[in-house]
């Protein structure tokens, strides 16, 4: 119970992970047997043949497009809501991006508007399972093998979410998952790959145990980071440190968390080393294995709080809500409401004790990291423009939940006069 301060995320980063964590990284183990086992458990979780870890899941794209002889004169489908390092990381392959609108309200890829996109170049679509929400992957399925298409799946905002019985990442031809601090597992950094696909595997695996180990500096400062989120967001200290921060930081136009966790916008000529060489480490592994023995628990509380969001954010006037394709079962990554007065809707839920933020994700149809690739999304713009992530995290209970639907009627109701 967070006492009417509600902070917008909360990791799933426990105490008996920190303890994990300093153990592994105070008498480091062998990397390789920890890091298979983590491997095997994440590929049987999923579904899938094989799963790799790879230090990111911008890497980890790259290497599948390479692993798929997708290179320069190809075109690769990209929904035009996504995150920046995924087209860019296209664009360093020498792969053409081509940018297709999403659904305005389920956020994710929209197949007509896939279909649209496919020239005789294209090689492969992203079906991008955004904020938690499976993509319509029947139809984005049918339109691929129509033309002939590899299917990608982007899983970083998703793992664990089903589509009709299977879980995402098992549903294409191979499937990248991202595990930072702010994801709904964290392995402290680092990410994975999954695919039935033994030449796909074998392509990515040699890549990837031919790099050199990643330094422990970054696990042990991710550990660091994560264990003060945790403290900085639990509901005893969070309504007197950080949600002060926050609003104060709104008094002269600063955000600290978007700070803290935002990146540089950049394009690459070539993969930079840091990506290539960081071989994912035992202890990410160690504490993989620890959040994968949660992800069921994690998850439905998630669930659980998008559900009860979902249902009592319905009718408010002047808020959208999110939909979900049919089939799809969300994991409720992010709860992502529209609003055409998002900036006064965001500082009347502060006002009220509720964090927001309007998230990551770009419309990199229109972004100016790829003036030559721009391609009209009106949808993508749309949510770009007027998406607020109302908190959705494990961490909170019904009285939160009640607290946040009356503080979301009363900030529309106000900013509606
Ligand atoms: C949808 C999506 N794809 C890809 C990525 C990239 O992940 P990574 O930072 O591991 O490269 C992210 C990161 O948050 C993401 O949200």
């Amino acid at each position: 119970m967070y006492f009417g301060r509600i902070p917008r995320f909360s990791p799933s980063f426990s105490p008996a992970e920190a303890m994990i964590a300093a153990r592994f990284l105070a008498v480091p183990p062998e990397d390789q047997p920890a890091v298979r086992a983590f491997e095997k458990e994440f590929a049987s979780y999923i579904g899938a043949k094989h799963a790799i870890m790879t230090p990111s899941a911008r890497y980890a794209f790259y290497l599948l497009l390479r692993a798929m002889d997708i290179g320069p004169g190809d075109e690769v489908v990209i929904p035009g809501l996504t995150y920046f390092a995924i087209p860019s990381m296209a664009v360093t392959a020498g792969v053409r991006p081509v940018f297709a609108d999403i659904g305005l309200t389920s956020h994710v890829l929209d197949p007509a508007e896939f279909e649209r996109a496919i020239t005789p170049k294209t090689k492969a679509v992203v079906p991008t399972h955004l904020y938690g929400t499976p993509c319509d992957m029947d139809a984005i399925n049918a339109i691929a093998k129509k033309h002939g298409i590899k299917v990608i799946e982007d899983c970083a905002q998703s793992t664990g979410a089903k589509y009709k019985g299977t879980r995402v990442g098992n549903l294409g031809d191979a499937a990248y998952y991202t595990f930072g601090l702010t994801k709904n597992i964290t392995t402290l950094s680092g990410a994975m790959i999954t695919t039935n696909d033994d030449a796909v595997a074998n392509f990515v695996r040699n890549e990837i145990d031919t790099s050199t180990p990643a330094d422990f500096k970054k696990a042990r400062k991710e550990a660091i980071t994560g264990v003060a989120m945790m403290v900085a967001t639990h509901p005893l200290v969070y309504p007197f440190t950080l949600h002060q921060a926050i609003r104060l930081g709104g008094l002269v136009g600063k955000d600290p968390i978007h700070d803290r966790f935002g990146e540089a916008e950049v394009l690459y000529d070539e993969v930079p080393k840091s990506f290539r060489s960081n071989r994912p480490r035992a202890v990410q592994a160690a504490v993989g294995m620890k959040q994968i023995e949660r992800i069921e628990a994690l998850n439905g509380a998630r669930v659980r709080n998008g559900r009860y969001l979902d249902q009592h954010l319905a009718n408010v006037p002047g808020l959208t809500v999110p939909s979900y394709p049919e089939g799809a079962e969300p994991i409720y990554m992010s709860f992502v409401v529209h609003h055409q007065k998002r900036s006064q809707l965001m500082r009347a839920l502060l006002k009220r004790g509720v964090d927001t933020t309007y998230g990551y994700m770009n419309d990199c149809s229109d972004h100016k990291l790829f003036p030559q690739f721009r391609r009209l999304c009106p949808n993508a713009a749309a949510v770009k423009r007027e998406q607020v992530h109302i908190p959705v995290h494990p961490n909170l209970d019904g009285k939160d939940l009640t607290h946040m639907v009356e503080a979301v009627r009363s900030a529309c109701l106000e900013i509606s006069r």
